[in-house]
């Protein structure tokens, strides 16, 4: 990514709006400074290229400025079931391998905007970056989804999320539950003052159609 973003001799019109500016050189990857924890960031995903030509030059510039080392792990589901997002974040902690500590369960069409958000190791516990004060669209108290971070290990006492969701929503909620079963403390960003503007949430309902067709009970 880094290196197509740079382009190879090539001139381009500049990053796409809301993008922060380049990266530092990757060599600096090297710097100590950089810390020793690794992010694998896990997008779940189906038939959104567009989104994703947006997000993973945004998110490489992001935790780069950050200086979060980081691989972003597109979890692309190919058969013609329903979309199952807990079962993909579930198959990129598997995939993702001893390389990385901790995950980002990341929505492709959130983009964060405010580079004071905090992505570093959720070392206490779960931390929902996406919390219900700064989303611009879902404000409920319980609503862990679009971006939460977890060390693998607490992913692992949470037991990973329940590849029983088909279809759009409620895994999410349903792992809040897991949080709260496994003892764990959820936390949430402070003194960020952008308020709804703290994202750029690119999903079009009109153009998306969501899947939220239920099982009898499912909510229960
Ligand atoms: C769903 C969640 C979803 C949230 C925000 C809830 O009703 O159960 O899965 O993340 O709405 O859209």
């Amino acid at each position: 990514v880094a290196q197509t973003s740079r382009g190879q001799g090539q001139e381009t019109s500049g990053p796409p709006r809301d993008c922060p500016p380049e990266p530092p050189p990757e060599h600096w990857e090297e710097d100590a400074s950089w810390g020793s924890h690794r992010l694998a960031v896990l997008v779940p995903f189906r038939e959104r290229f567009e989104e994703l030509l947006v997000f993973v030059p945004h998110m490489h510039r992001f935790l780069s400025r950050k200086k979060i080392r980081h691989h972003i792990y597109v979890l692309n589901q190919v058969d013609h079931l329903r979309f199952n997002r807990a079962a993909l974040i579930n198959v990129g902690f598997l995939e993702s391998g001893n390389s990385t500590d901790y995950i980002a369960m990341h929505d492709v069409d959130l983009l964060p905007l405010n580079e004071e958000l905090d992505y570093s190791f959720p070392e206490a516990g779960p931390f929902h970056v996406a919390s219900p004060e700064l989303h611009p669209l879902y404000h409920y108290k319980t609503y862990v989804g679009g971006i939460l971070l977890l060390s693998k290990q607490h992913y692992q006492l949470c037991n990973g999320m329940s590849n029983r969701f088909w279809g759009w929503g409620r895994e999410d909620d349903e792992f809040y539950r897991r949080i709260k079963g496994a003892g764990l403390q959820l936390f949430r960003p402070s003194g960020i003052t952008t308020g709804y503007q703290t994202f750029r949430h690119l999903h079009d309902p009109a153009w998306r159609k969501r899947d939220q067709k239920r099982i009898a009970a499912q909510k229960q």
